[in-house]
């Protein structure tokens, strides 16, 4: 039978039911903090003025410090004023919204509070449409999720076993700063709110780039026919930031590269590029996949984590027009901290589809660009022709999905110079703001979507969570026994320490440098 179509249709439309939000309660916890004012409300505000939130959708603030509601609302106005994305808010839109913004005080372990809170809830005049659909949100310090889910229950609004709802329940990363704590952690939510209405957050699955993955693999033909060890040379994935670590010194200085970043977003990241095919594109099947991926990382012994792994803090940079301090002397790090700054790992995953190709991981702080990057690098062409003149110097064919900045997935090749016997690399474009000239939505707008809809995708499961940690846990527990007095240091601006070069360096390979596509 002929295609009347060879090309298929320009689009389709996967889940058009999907989106639908129910009137809600959204409850912040945390509602004066710095998450809530750039992230969750911003993209409330989003939500609403595209029509997403329903009308009968209120919004709960929850926090220590005494504000009328009013007081709360300008104040969050004001945030919303300084997010890039947003200026200049609608006054139309922002008002619309505002006037379903309230605001309890009261302290995370005070039962009061959520006496007042469920008063509130069940007074405001939105009540009458969001019922008992409640989303608690746990913007906090990750110290008190446990209490707040707690005390939750203990007002009488958890989830209840049958009977109107939902309720759920969003947590924010870090989820545990170990092993033993994210089970502790799990199973402490887990008294209150069973699995299916727990929504993990890790912002990076709500990016348009990083979803994009599973739509770019399975929906396409030309790409999973060599996404394995035959073509497969090598897999790196970069998450780059720019800046130091600013006003949080206390904060990272007690947690570190490897859990800040290493254990959640790379994690994440190197399971959608290794996973197989999922069996359907329901949640249990997607969090089936990437479990499978994280248990066929073997936990590596001691001095094989030590020599497949870098850590660096970085050092001064006096000579710039901004100059930069190093690690060690920001505000509220230990002048002899063992922090790291900046983590190279290469691993492997040791299943049938990966086994013997090296995925090489690396994050740091204070680095030349603030990027993320995927780099899958093909096997080079057999060395007879081109490559037995050109050897090294033959650019091997890449792909670069990039998942921000300038969002896009670009295919690196070689070509011949016109005119010239000589080789050069080129490549092929697809930008998103470019062939979609559309709004590029935020992570937090999609993923808040999603949790009111009760689709968790796009959210991380306790298991996933787990072996991330295990093996985080692992490589922590090589350098602990290390027993090294201070780490090497890298340029602030650089792309990080010449150790990481090293590292690719003795299998052969580089870090793909920075382009700007
Ligand atoms: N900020 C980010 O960009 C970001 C990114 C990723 C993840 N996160 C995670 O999001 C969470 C919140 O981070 P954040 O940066 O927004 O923190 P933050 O700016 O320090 O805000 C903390 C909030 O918790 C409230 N609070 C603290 N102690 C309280 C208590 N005893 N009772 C009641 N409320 C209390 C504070 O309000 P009062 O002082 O008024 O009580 C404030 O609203 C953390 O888990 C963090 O790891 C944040």
């Amino acid at each position: 039978m002929t295609d009347a179509f060879p090309s298929g249709p320009e689009t389709c439309e996967l889940s058009p039911a999907a989106a639908k939000v129910e009137p809600t309660a959204i409850v912040i916890f945390g509602a004066t903090g710095d998450l809530t004012r750039r992230k969750i409300v911003p993209a409330l505000y989003q939500l609403s003025r595209q029509g997403r939130l329903p009308d009968g959708c209120a919004i709960f603030g929850y926090a220590r410090r005494p504000k009328r509601d009013d007081e709360f609302r300008a104040d969050l106005l004001a945030a919303l004023e300084e997010v890039p994305h947003i200026r200049p808010v609608s006054r139309e839109a922002w008002e619309k919204l505002a006037a379903r913004i309230y605001y309890v005080q009261g302290d995370l372990d005070d039962p009061s509070g959520y006496a007042r809170l469920r008063d509130r809830l069940a007074a405001a005049p939105e009540a009458v449409h969001f019922g008992e659909r409640v989303l608690f949100y746990l913007a906090t310090a990750p110290g008190f999720f446990g209490t707040v889910a707690e005390q939750i229950a203990r007002a009488g609004l958890a989830p209840k076993a049958s009977g109107p709802g939902p309720r759920r329940l969003i947590v924010e990363k870090p989820f545990g700063e170990d092993l033993a704590s994210a089970r502790e952690l799990s199973r402490a939510l887990h008294r209150s709110f069973p699995e299916e209405t727990l929504f993990r957050i890790d912002h990076y699955l709500g990016k348009e780039t990083v979803q994009n993955l599973l739509y770019f693999r399975f929906g396409n033909s030309i790409y999973e026919p060599l996404w394995n060890r035959r073509y497969i040379d090598h897999v790196q994935i970069t998450v780059a930031e720019r800046l130091g670590v600013e006003n949080r010194g206390e904060y990272y200085d007690a947690t570190g590269a490897a859990r800040d970043m290493l254990q959640n977003h790379l994690f994440q990241l190197l399971c959608l590029v290794a996973m197989e095919p999922p069996a359907s594109l329901e949640a249990g099947a997607i969090h089936d996949e990437k479990v499978k991926v994280l248990r066929s990382i073997p936990t590596p012994a001691s001095s094989e984590l030590l020599a497949c792994s870098v850590r660096a803090q970085y050092g001064a940079d006096e000579t710039g027009a901004h100059p930069v301090h190093a690690y060690l002397q920001e505000p509220r790090v230990k002048p002899d901290s063992l922090t790291e700054t900046y983590v190279a790992w290469r691993l492997d995953v040791d299943n049938w589809r990966w086994s013997g190709v090296p995925f090489y991981l690396r994050t740091g702080k204070a680095l030349a660009q603030q990027f993320t990057e995927i780099d899958i690098f093909f096997r080079p062409p057999p060395s007879v022709l081109f490559a037995a003149v050109c050897g090294m110097r033959l650019g091997r064919n890449c792909l670069r999905i990039r998942i921000q900045p300038n969002e896009g997935i670009h295919l690196l090749f070689n070509a011949k110079i016109p005119g010239l016997p000589v080789i050069q690399r080129a490549s092929m474009h697809f930008h998103y703001r470019e062939d979609f000239a559309r709004y590029l939505p935020e992570a937090y707008e999609r993923l808040l979507v999603d949790a009111l809809t009760g689709e968790s995708t796009l959210f991380t499961r306790h298991d996933e969570v787990e072996h991330a940690w295990r093996l985080v846990d692992a490589l922590r527990a090589a350098w602990s026994e290390e027993k090294r007095g201070e780490l090497p240091t890298y340029k602030p601006g650089s792309m990080g320490p010449a150790e990481a070069e090293e590292l690719l360096a003795r299998d052969g390979r580089r870090w793909q440098p920075f382009q700007y596509d």
